[in-house]
């Protein structure tokens, strides 16, 4: 059984593709390896819908992989922001880098070696081959996995070596013979997987469509689809508080430059205090402005400012989830007349107007927008 599903499946899913794959975005078709590798980083946890609005101005600011290697770190997180995962921008930046440097300004064609450049794993590494290159190399991202999984009843956990080794197995046999194939067929995966072959409302399940592997699907035929690939239940990511200082001078925030190694890291931020496992209730009582600026800014700056500001009154308190943390970040607005003194390279007093001009983590950014909001200023200038 399993032998004519190999054979056969590569024919059967670009045939499928003709007709019910995604066709005409602005990525397809482009055998430029920067242009593929941009989309494809941006792809991985941006929606289809956003990176469409986001990839053409990408490109426009940075149209050659010797531009974004040259652009400064700050102009690439800037224009990233709103996208998310950050460290994604730091690897373009990188992997630009290494790209000039490593391999005089051209992007390897081996799977093996695009591997070793920065932010790129085995699964891009291979849709990029496939991509720019037509190297029979094969893709195994989340959809993948799902699609195999269930054509083949594999009911290990995923995560488990033996498995993934096999899934990665799987992958490469299914392969089309045609290098000239490879595009299509591993755009045409990505798209079985995210429109048919979906985690929790599969067309197999439904009426209206007929999956073209519903009589060789072993999870179809077994009924065993919704079940698998199997869930590992995961363990709730820890929950942590901290405070952040909002501190205003008439149309000027302030503005922190966060650890190129921190989460959010090389964005600008409000100062920030460290973080505390978060427990029931953690803050009891409200920090004097003292303690506040101690626990947010740099000794040097504190004096000036613990001078400056009046009174402190409690902001929102925002949630934002990581990948593999929780944050309760509770507000502090301070309000102060004294702005422009010089506070360091990573300290500014920046116009509400100018954000736009900065790379903000996304709630952050939500925030500020709203004061802008309110005075009328415009985030985007
Ligand atoms: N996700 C990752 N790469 C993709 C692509 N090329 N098309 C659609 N979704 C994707």
């Amino acid at each position: 059984m399993s032998k004519t599903v190999i054979k056969t499946f590569s024919k059967k899913l670009i045939a499928w593709h003709e007709v019910s794959g995604r066709s005409g975005l602005p990525w397809q078709g482009n055998r430029d390896p920067y242009a593929v590798w941009v989309s494809e980083i941006m792809l991985q946890q941006t929606q289809v819908a956003t990176v469409l609005e986001r990839y053409p101005r990408f490109m426009k600011r940075f149209p050659t992989v010797k531009k974004l290697a040259s652009a400064d770190i700050d102009e690439v997180l800037a224009e990233w922001a709103g996208l998310g995962y950050y460290s994604r921008a730091r690897n373009l930046h990188a992997c630009a880098q290494q790209v000039m440097q490593e391999f005089s300004g051209k992007f390897p064609n081996d799977p093996i070696l695009l591997e070793q450049l920065k932010g790129i794993g085995r699964s891009t590494a291979g849709a990029i081959a496939a991509f720019a290159f037509h190297e029979r190399a094969p893709i195994l991202d989340a959809n993948v996995k799902r699609i195999l999984a269930r054509l083949f009843a594999i009911d290990g956990a995923i995560q488990d070596k033996a498995v993934n080794d096999r899934l990665w197995q799987l992958a490469n046999d299914l392969l089309p013979n045609q290098p000239k194939s490879m595009p299509v067929y591993t755009q045409a995966l990505m798209d079985f997987g995210a429109t048919w072959c979906t985690a929790r409302k599969p067309v197999c399940m439904g009426v209206e469509k007929k999956c073209p592997f519903a009589k060789e699907c072993q999870a179809n035929l077994s009924d065993q689809v919704l079940a698998l690939p199997k869930k590992v239940t995961k363990a709730k990511s820890p929950e942590f508080d901290c405070d952040m200082l909002l501190a205003r001078s008439g149309n000027f925030v302030l503005l922190q430059k966060r650890p190129s190694k921190a989460i959010w890291g090389g964005l600008w931020s409000l100062p920030e205090s460290p973080w505390r496992p978060k427990t029931e209730n953690a803050r009891k009582s409200v920090p004097t402005l003292k303690e506040l600026l101690t626990m947010t800014l740099p000794k040097e700056n504190i004096t000036s400012l613990v001078k400056s500001i009046k009174e402190l009154k409690q902001g929102n308190q925002i949630k934002h989830i990581f990948t593999h943390r929780r944050l309760w970040m509770q507000i502090w607005e301070g309000k102060t007349t004294k702005t422009l003194e010089f506070l360091g390279e990573d300290l500014k007093w920046v116009p509400l107007g100018q954000l736009g001009r900065y790379g903000l983590p996304q709630p952050i950014k939500v925030l500020l927008l709203g004061l802008s909001l309110t005075r009328g200023d415009d985030l985007k200038n």
